[in-house]
């Protein structure tokens, strides 16, 4: 059978022929494949899983084959030129097989999933900033891939753009320079820790790949040096401690087959929707949680789904992060709206709640289809989480008033508009053009750059959703950005920090404030919408940065 990405592949989404391949593929491109609902799940009753975190090669206490894997994966690197920090710097070394894995999601049946060391949710990965973690891919999925760290202040080269993927070991494709395996550079050095994530970015095979199980955390924490000591204070004031007071949580909705297996629909185009709703790859768990304050770092790693998040007691939480880090001052939010690819950290005060109540983490949000959420409809809010207050417990930790004020500098300095600042404009429409979606009416083309952005200068994307009654969250690699203004106020104040991803509502317009730092970072990085059917049917286009 075709797949979309053979579709692609083979030419045969040329807008020309598009007409001859719909007369092949009717029902498919009309979207009309209804995929049966998944089985029935009793809610509430597994518990939330946490990733295990993922070990160093070079650790103390490794192996000796570990440390050879290690040396041979540095030698590599060497020989490819991939290093742009001094060899000698410490440095954590990693392997990480992409493989098919079987997981227990519906009670007493095996789904397969594919991914990162046969695991979904991947492991989490934990760096500090400005050591580099070197991560040697090897792909046993036998699909494209390349992997992306989402986020991450990285490198062209080890920066895992479709136009890098890579095939597996047994296959040897003509899109896939590096076959078999691939290792990527993370030198770390965003400005500031925040919660970034790693996921599948093969060319037009994204979608699938992650809906399989590609995707995980990646935590880039502060390091010992005097330049982070206050973003050390703050963090050593809020709850802490990964898997107890401070919890990663992906939300992405699947849809099963009756044996268990993941259901797809390969050319339902508008981005898929599932009918579960899975917290870190377990249906609505629950988590059991003390009478105090925890820190969640929230990912929406759905391939279409947004989100409207809030708490069934109706009671406000605290936003006290977004994607690059956390936010200059906290937000006190009744509810919150998440984009796929954004993160949220919020902080929930379980002190309010009696011992032995229940407390849900809602969501909202009604979305039928790719194109974006329908309606806020309280009435039939999902529950996502049970929250079971289980024990009493001291609260040592308290939310700074000012959280960040090193972002807070970092905006005003280089991502705010000033008299006299020098700022290169550019334009970025999406719109939806040849039966699909585009960005300045054209696809993305991987030989073709679309915007050339300078080193060291600032820029202002000005991102316009043209394309009717769609959504569209857009991401950027390469930097944290900030949103200049939102359809022309100035944004809220929990979308004030660092972003890598802007959604655009129907006809909404952002501008978004860069800049481009980094020697190393010379080279050709993407931007594209992170519905990611839509960026594999090509809504996506290629900036570079030039010396
Ligand atoms: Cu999270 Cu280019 O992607
Ligand atoms: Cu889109």
């Amino acid at each position: 059978m075709l797949t979309r990405r053979e579709l692609i592949r083979r030419g045969l989404w040329a807008p020309a022929i598009l007409g001859a391949a719909r007369g092949v593929f009717a029902q498919q491109e009309t979207n009309d494949v209804v995929l049966n609902p998944s089985p029935a799940v009793v809610p509430f009753t597994r518990r939330l899983k946490i990733p295990r975190p993922h070990l160093p090669l070079n650790r103390p206490g490794a192996t000796p084959l570990e440390l050879a894997r290690a040396q041979s994966i540095v030698q590599q690197c060497t020989a490819e030129d991939r290093f742009r920090h001094p060899a000698a710097d410490p440095c954590d070394i990693y392997e990480v097989v992409m493989k098919p894995g079987l997981q227990e999601i519906l009670p007493g049946t095996l789904t397969p999933i594919s991914g990162y060391n046969g695991t979904y949710p991947g492991p989490t990965f934990f760096a500090e900033r400005d050591r580099a973690s070197i991560i040697r891919f090897v792909n046993r999925v036998g699909t494209i891939t390349s992997v992306h760290y989402h986020g991450g202040h990285t490198p062209p080269d080890s920066d895992g753009v479709p136009m890098m993927s890579f095939g597996s070991t047994d296959i040897i494709s003509p899109m896939a320079p590096y076959p078999g395996a691939r290792t990527n550079v993370y030198p770390n050095d965003n400005p500031f820790p925040a919660t970034l994530w790693y996921h599948d970015h093969g060319e037009d095979d994204t979608a699938e790949n992650v809906y399989r199980g590609l995707a995980g955390f990646f935590l880039l924490g502060p390091n010992q040096s005097e330049a982070d000591a206050a973003v050390r204070a703050v963090e050593a004031q809020l709850p802490s401690g990964y898997g107890r007071y401070d919890i990663p949580m992906v939300f992405q909705d699947r849809q099963f087959n009756a044996d268990g297996s993941f259901a797809y629909n390969n050319f339902g185009h508008d981005g898929f929707i599932g009918d579960r709703f899975l917290v870190n790859g377990v249906i609505q768990p629950y988590l059991p949680v003390a009478r105090r304050k925890y820190r969640f770092r929230w990912l929406n790693g759905s391939n279409a789904r947004q989100y409207e998040f809030s708490l069934s007691s109706g009671e406000k939480f605290v936003v006290i992060g977004s994607d690059g880090g956390l936010l200059p001052q906290a937000a006190d939010v009744k509810s919150l709206r998440m984009a796929p690819s954004e993160r949220y950290e919020v902080v929930i005060d379980f002190s309010r709640y009696p011992v032995g109540s229940r407390v849900y983490l809602l969501n909202g949000l009604q979305q039928l289809s790719g194109r974006g959420p329908e309606q806020i409809n309280m009435d039939s809010a999902t529950p996502l989480v049970e929250f079971r207050i289980a024990r009493d417990e001291a609260d040592p930790s308290t939310i700074p008033d000012d959280l960040s004020p090193g972002v807070a500098q970092y905006i005003s300095e280089h991502l705010t508009e000033r008299p006299g600042l020098q700022v290169q404009n550019v334009d970025i429409r999406l719109n939806r053009g040849n039966g699909a979606w585009q960005i300045n009416d054209r696809f993305y083309d991987p030989n073709r750059v679309d915007v050339v952005e300078r080193l060291w200068t600032h820029s202002t994307w000005k991102l316009t959703n043209e394309s009717g009654g769609w959504s569209h969250p857009l991401h950027i690699h390469d930097e944290e950005f900030s949103i200049i203004d939102r359809n022309g106020h100035p944004p809220a104040a929990h979308e004030a920090g660092l972003k890598d991803v802007f959604l655009l509502g129907p006809n909404d317009t952002v501008r978004v404030a860069a800049y481009w730092t980094g020697e190393k970072n010379i080279g050709k990085y993407v931007f594209h919408c992170h519905n990611l059917e839509h960026e594999d049917m090509r809504m996506m286009g290629i900036f570079e940065v030039v010396p």
